[in-house]
């Protein structure tokens, strides 16, 4: 695979930036990006930031505790580290998103599989010690589907983090599986959370569009765009004060299907 600094070698080139007459003038050979491109010279951009990005963080910790500072000064040194872990946040589910391959389908016993993410989810500080997470699974428990485990494991778990944020921190979140006119496997996360404004709705699929103070927007694109590399398809049905349930739909297919 192609590195960030090759990337960005290979990439269009800007148009050339001349001095005339003491002002800077755009030659006219500017080529529009493709979307191809413009994807992997994002990825290229998102790529070179992140080391840079992390050594500053790495650097501010050194300092902080180099210098035990106190007061304002230690609040602002944790401000800058938030900032820069929110960044590397930002510029993970970038690349994710860039650079969503082809899945590379395997047959997973997809019950296994959702056990193994809400284990993990468990153990992530955003998942409160008093929170339920209520399964009802009604597909069949042996059921294997021919998917990509890292990406339906990231879209289950896209979908779980925005259930945890959308309730109050003592509240359920529902899992839900069934089989549906013998061609799908539908896999359901329901909370009774904040729900959703029908503007908010038309808008939650588009890249980076989030209303969360930490969110990067990318969450339910990455989602969408994962299922349906699949051959899938995602349902959302939400209202503002009573909760959103959010359904993936992968095919079922026999090994005969599999190329
Ligand atoms: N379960 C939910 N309940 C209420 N609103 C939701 C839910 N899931 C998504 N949303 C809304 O959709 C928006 C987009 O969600 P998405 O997961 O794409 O990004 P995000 O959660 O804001 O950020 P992140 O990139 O960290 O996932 C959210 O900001 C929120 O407004
Ligand atoms: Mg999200």
């Amino acid at each position: 695979m192609a590195t960030g600094r090759q990337i960005l070698r290979n990439a269009p080139r800007p148009p050339e930036w001349r001095a005339e007459r003491g002002r800077y003038q755009v030659t006219p050979d500017l080529q529009p990006l493709s979307p191809t491109q413009l994807v992997e010279w994002v990825a290229g951009v998102a790529h070179e930031i992140r080391n840079p990005l992390s050594a500053i963080g790495n650097c501010i910790e050194i300092i902080d505790k180099q210098l035990d500072l106190q007061g304002d000064s230690k609040e602002l040194v944790a401000i800058a580290l938030s900032e820069c872990e929110r960044l590397d946040r930002v510029l993970s589910n970038l690349l994710s998103f860039a650079r969503c391959s082809e899945p590379l389908l395997q047959p997973v016993n997809v019950h296994e599989l959702m056990e193994r993410v809400l284990t993990t989810l468990r153990y992530d500080t955003r998942f409160p010690p008093t929170m339920n997470v209520v399964r009802d699974f009604r597909a069949p428990l042996q059921q294997v589907l021919w998917i990509d485990r890292d990406q339906i494991s990231q879209v289950l778990w896209n979908l779980l983090i925005n259930a945890i944020q959308a309730v109050p921190r003592d509240n359920a979140i529902k899992v839900t599986t069934c089989l549906e006119e013998d061609d799908w496997f539908c896999l359901s996360v329901q909370d009774k959370g904040v729900g959703m404004s029908p503007e908010v709705i038309q808008k939650v699929w588009q890249p980076f569009f989030t209303t969360k103070t930490s969110g990067t927007g990318l969450g339910l694109a990455m989602v969408q765009q994962m299922v349906r590399k699949h051959g899938g398809h995602v349902r959302l049905r939400s209202e503002e004060g009573q909760g959103t349930t959010v359904t993936i739909c992968l095919p079922l297919r026999d090994n005969a299907s599999i190329p």
